[in-house]
């Protein structure tokens, strides 16, 4: 187990080098106040590229494509080409880009009322409620909006409930994460993270958060033994760290040892759940049921920041009126577009789809030469390859040299491209992905 202070000894991580904006306005006394004028003609994508690096923060390293339209489960550039998303933004569009039923969701309460603050009751609040724990099977929900508060929002709920309910000493309670997990950047998700990428320079980090090794069943045992232990917060299949999937069996005994020892088990269903690994949520396929679920990303289906947290009364009531909340968590317009997203992938059966386009997708991805791609792992549509790098190829080429192809993917961790189109696919169009990439590949 690792402690804060051993990471904060490790090196940095080198800084990315981004070249600079091509142009920069000289300022004159008579630019003190400038008028902004928007502008009117097309860019190119070159153009927005710089835009973006002239006045935004360096804090990503886009693929270089300039996106205006998505529709299903393509996107278009600027000048008009179309595009296979393999990304899904990070599997928020499981839906599919622009879902007719969820946007016209959306355009319908807009219209009609947006926020009122949790300070008023509104008319759907209570629906999407009713309808979310219905659907889950769990006594109450708390919404959120992004994946982050739902997983900060979990880790609040351990807490009260260790103090209220299981006896912990105040503030003495422990959360054990598995390391290679990403649930966000707050500082107590940077705290959970082993990836200096993430915690680096931004210390110091929360207290009472330790780590076991993923999928270490013996390891996960020895750290639920210590009695201050509230939780443990898991994602079914490791999405950020390249899609690693734990061992058959594992979640079937994480649920076992966190009752045995009295801990909540935490699922972070952000990534996994919502059909993308061919299941309504990845716990599914060892049918065991976390004492909290966290979700977010496609609960919108990728209209609106909205997450949730899941979970029984003896958890869920443990914090009380005025002790957690969001200005805009629960709002109508959320509420509405959630209850669309979800009637989505439950009518369009987009599990089941994700589950069957999934096994295609593999069973193409490993006919593809082990000199170059080393492994292919995943459920469902939650897919990785892993590129061996030489001087003539490695994940952001094979990404570059797929979008010229026609299909948008992204390194993460260096040699890992992880491949998440959105679950709407069908077979034809799996066959025609699976010759993009088989082409891509065999050109290196
Ligand atoms: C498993 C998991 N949890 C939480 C998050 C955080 O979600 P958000 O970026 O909406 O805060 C992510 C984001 O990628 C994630 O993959």
């Amino acid at each position: 187990m690792q402690s804060m202070l051993t990471r904060l000894t490790r090196p940095g991580l080198a800084a990315r080098t981004l070249s600079r904006a091509v142009h920069s306005g000289t300022q004159t006394a008579s630019s003190v106040a400038p008028r902004v004028k928007r502008a009117e003609r097309q860019l190119s994508s070159e153009e927005v590229y710089a835009r973006e690096e002239r006045y935004g923060a360096h804090n990503y390293h886009p693929l270089p494509v300039a996106l205006e339209r998505g529709e299903g489960l393509y996107v278009w550039d600027i000048e008009g080409r179309r595009y296979y998303d393999f990304l899904s933004a990070y599997s928020a569009v499981n839906q599919g880009h622009c879902h007719p039923r969820i946007v016209a969701a959306l355009n319908a309460q807009a219209s009609k009322l947006t926020i009122t603050s949790r300070a008023f009751y509104n008319d759907v609040l209570g629906a999407y409620e009713e309808y979310i724990t219905k659907l889950f099977g769990y006594d109450k929900v708390l919404p959120m909006n992004t994946g982050v508060e739902g997983g900060e929002t979990a880790c609040k709920l351990a807490r009260k409930w260790a103090y209220s309910v299981k006896g912990i000493p105040k503030y003495q309670a422990k959360i054990i994460f598995a390391e290679g997990n990403f649930w966000g950047r707050t500082m107590a998700a940077i705290s959970s993270s082993v990836d200096p990428s993430s915690y680096e320079g931004f210390g110091p980090f929360m207290p009472g958060f330790e780590l076991v090794p993923y999928n270490d069943i013996p390891a996960l045992e020895k750290a639920l033994q210590d009695p201050n232990v509230a939780a443990f917060m898991v994602e079914p299949i490791q999405g950020e760290a390249g899609v690693v999937v734990p061992d058959p069996g594992y979640l079937t005994t994480v649920r076992e040892l966190c009752t045995k020892y009295n801990v909540l088990f935490i699922a972070d269903e952000v990534q996994t759940g919502l059909g993308r690994t061919g299941r309504r949520l990845a716990v599914d396929h060892e049918a065991v049921r976390p004492d909290l679920v966290v979700l977010g990303k496609a609960l919108s289906g990728g209209i609106y920041p909205v997450s949730a947290v899941l979970c029984d009364d003896d958890v869920m009531l443990t914090i009380k009126p005025g002790e957690h909340g969001s200005t805009y968590g629960g709002n109508p317009l959320a509420c509405r577009v959630a209850i669309a997203a979800l009637e989505v992938l439950e009518e369009e059966n987009l599990a089941e789809n994700a589950e069957k386009m999934g096994n295609i997708l593999r069973a193409g991805l490993n006919k593809l030469p082990k000199e170059i791609v080393t492994t292919v792992r995943g459920k469902g549509l939650l897919n990785a390859i892993v590129i061996k790098e030489t001087k003539d190829y490695d994940a952001w080429r094979v990404c570059l040299r797929l979008r010229d192809n026609g299909l948008l993917a992204k390194p993460t961790h260096g040699d890992i491209i992880r491949l998440a189109p959105p679950l709407v696919m069908n077979e034809d169009e799996i066959s025609e992905c699976i010759d993009i990439i088989q082409r891509t590949i065999l050109s290196f």
